[in-house]
């Protein structure tokens, strides 16, 4: 799935956030956090989630969100993908986790997994912040500690919704949904390496094998995506064939027998890749990505879970695994969901047409026309175009326009030669899945949009 992070100024995708992250390396802390520290942070998470203060960036549409719950009706599309994904794992080894509220403390979305404060990601041009300890979480991985301590079973699965500030257009959507797995092994009651990782590679042993075709040129670890101090090779290698076995066949499965979004497309064999990553909290990492119509659509990011988030759950002995998934880009791809805000309509048209438990392709209702409006300004003086970043106006159309906004773009952007000061101009398509937009209501928005503006940023509009 590729996610748009907007990282630092600019806009980037998932790609190049791992990229960025590979340039300026994760430093974590070598402090080792005792199972002691743990319920101080949780105490914080329960606490204070409501105050406001100079990080709070977190807006009224945006709140409005978290109490959809999408996932709570089993008709809903992602529903019906997340329990065909869930049951590819077998009950008795992975518990299901419900994490129904998604305001999560600054520790348990960054810090228990290795982010460090200095990370992109933190910044709050990306990330919803309700006050400076606590967020919305921006990935189900927020979730990891408290499962890798909680959970009876050796394995558990999250799916929940995620937040982060980002573009508007067809695939980028603030709120949308992650599948989190994870899977660990204890020593205990084995003597030797040896016997470990054939514990381990008993279990691999169970996965039925994928007939996909998998290209996987990736070296079980190398210095630019190592294996962990201590750990040793053949454990390493041994928790990375169990993981790439297990998501092989939830893929192959999913894929093979249910593709049924266009079922005109011409049935071409499934390919998977796998591909070199980096995340702060598994190491080695890879993402997978599947080859559909003529893409690589990145599916997976998942790793070697890094020895210190299993002691911070307090289990410093465990060694494991764990994955995240995005849930739209596949459900889209799945059901032939042409538009990521389709899945938050409550027009009947798209609601009624699901059945729990069965991937149908979606019938499209008409499109209804929609109109453009170009915003352009000066901004305040002084103010670089670097400054006024793309996902503050972002906020301020989702604030006045909700969901009747396609897309926003930055069309231009200059220097006056003379006065030096800088203009930029957005152009804003207003289109509503569920009716035809009158120009009245349009111009109510774009006024609405225009005093934010002036009144957020100083800009003089043009
Ligand atoms: N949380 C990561 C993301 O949102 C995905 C991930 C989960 C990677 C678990 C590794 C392990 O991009």
């Amino acid at each position: 799935m590729r996610i748009n992070w907007s990282c630092g100024r600019q806009l980037v995708s998932a790609q190049d956030w791992i990229q960025i992250r590979r340039v300026r390396g994760f430093h974590a802390s070598t402090r080792q956090l005792t199972n002691s520290s743990l319920p101080r942070h949780q105490e914080a998470n329960k606490e204070n989630r409501s105050n406001t203060d100079e990080w709070t960036n977190i807006t009224s549409t945006i709140e409005r969100l978290t109490d959809r719950k999408l996932l709570s009706n089993p008709a809903h599309p992602l529903s019906i993908l997340t329990d065909i994904i869930f049951s590819k794992f077998p009950e008795q080894e992975y518990t299901r986790a419900n994490f129904p509220n998604p305001r999560v403390s600054v520790y348990e979305n960054f810090e228990s997994l290795n982010i460090t404060s200095d990370h992109v990601s933190r910044s709050k041009t990306d990330t919803y912040y309700l006050n400076k300890d606590h967020v919305l979480r921006t990935h189900t991985s927020a979730h990891q500690v408290e499962s890798f301590r909680d959970h009876p079973t050796p394995g558990f699965l999250i799916a929940a919704d995620v937040y982060r500030r980002d573009e508007i257009d067809k695939t980028h959507y603030p709120a949308f949904h992650q599948m989190e797995g994870g899977r660990w092994w204890s020593p205990q009651g084995t003597s030797s390496v040896k016997e470990l990782v054939a514990k381990i590679n008993q279990d691999t042993a169970k996965i039925p094998v994928s007939e996909i075709k998998i290209i996987d040129d990736t070296l079980p670890f190398h210095d630019g995506n190592p294996k962990q101090h201590g750990q040793h090779q053949e454990v390493c290698i041994a928790i990375t064939n169990h993981l790439k076995r297990t998501l092989e066949m939830v893929v192959g499965d999913i894929f093979e027998n249910i593709a049924l979004g266009d079922p005109s497309a011409p049935k071409e064999p499934l390919q998977i890749r796998w591909i070199d990553a980096t995340f702060p909290f598994t190491s080695p990492s890879w993402e997978m990505e599947v080859y559909w119509q003529g893409d690589w659509l990145e599916l997976f990011g998942c790793g070697v879970t890094q020895q210190r988030v299993f002691d911070r759950a307090g289990y410093p002995e465990r060694v494991g695994w764990a994955f995240g998934l995005g849930l739209e880009r596949l459900a889209m791809v799945l059901f032939g969901i042409p538009d990521i805000r389709l899945f938050w309509s409550e027009d009947p048209r798209f609601v009624e047409q699901f059945t729990p438990g069965v991937v149908s392709a979606f019938k499209p209702f008409s499109k209804y026309p929609g109109t453009y409006r170009d915003f352009a300004f000066w901004l305040k003086e002084g103010t670089i175009p670097e400054e006024f970043h793309d996902n503050d106006l972002m906020d301020i159309v989702r604030e006045a326009a909700v969901d009747l906004v396609e897309s926003v773009k930055l069309i231009d952007k200059f220097t006056h030669p003379h006065t030096k000061r800088n203009s930029l101009c957005y152009r804003v398509l207003f289109q509503s899945m569920e009716r035809t937009l009158q120009n009245d209501e349009i111009n109510v928005l774009q006024d609405s949009i225009r005093d934010s503006l002036k009144t957020k940023f100083g800009v003089e509009l043009r």
